[in-house]
């Protein structure tokens, strides 16, 4: 935890301005801090994975209609759950779903909740073990997904070409997560990128990063992250 003025601004920003998710709340759960359900969390973010938020809204919800915890998900009958992910693709994800719940059921309905316990689970490889960890656990995990390389890659003007910096990127993140909050850093990092520091035309102005963002002071936020010519 170095820079932790860059972790105090996000988090106040995404206090005012976090995303309403359905994932993001726990039903009959009202008061501040509480955390969210794991298996919501592990559902959306299985979901998340080559699925976009506009698109998962809708399965999400139908699916914790359906079957509100992993031990309902483990009941339901494998068809039953191939029908409701019809349309969400990569179906894989959808058999790894049915055998993880098979799994976590049989060993008492709770999720690991820890980053290596979590990715020996199956469909759950590093990023979705280091994001549950986090968003669910509170762990301080790097949670590093397309939109936080981004973010980064700016706040830091990294000139290493996108595809030769994953760990570089992962160093930085390391370093800027906090002791508290660490699951709400994670989730901060990915709504800054999909509505602030989007790839084109980012909104610097509203950035809660803008004093401390090196991309700014280049002139041209919008070359980051570099890519290598084709
Ligand atoms: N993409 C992947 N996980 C996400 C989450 N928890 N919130 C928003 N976007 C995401």
């Amino acid at each position: 935890s170095g820079d932790s003025s860059v972790a105090a601004s996000l988090l106040g920003w995404y206090d005012a301005h976090h995303r309403d998710l359905p994932w993001r709340v726990t039903p009959g759960a009202f008061a501040r801090g509480t955390r969210p359900d794991p298996y919501r969390v592990w559902l959306s973010e299985v979901m998340l994975q080559q699925t976009t938020v506009e698109a998962v809204k809708a399965y999400f919800r139908t699916f914790v209609e359906k079957w509100p915890t992993v031990a309902a998900l483990a009941a339901a009958p494998a068809e039953d759950v191939m029908k409701a992910w019809a349309g969400l693709g990569y179906y894989s994800r959808a058999r790894n779903l049915k055998a993880c719940a098979d799994l976590v059921a049989r060993q008492g309905g709770r999720f690991p909740d820890t980053e290596a316990g979590l990715k020996e689970l199956p469909g759950i490889g590093a990023y979705t073990a280091a994001a549950i960890a986090a968003i669910a656990f509170d762990r301080p995990a790097a949670v590093v997904d397309g939109n936080v390389e981004r973010v980064v890659s700016r706040l830091y003007s990294i000139e290493t070409p996108l595809g030769e910096t994953k760990q570089e990127i992962r160093a930085l993140v390391e370093k800027l997560v906090p002791e508290t909050r660490p699951g709400d850093f994670a989730q901060a990092m990915m709504d800054l990128g999909a509505t602030i520091c989007t790839p084109r035309r980012p909104r610097c102005m509203l950035c809660p990063l803008r004093e401390g963002c090196s991309a700014i002071l280049s002139g041209d936020p919008e070359r980051f992250p570099v890519r290598l010519p084709k």
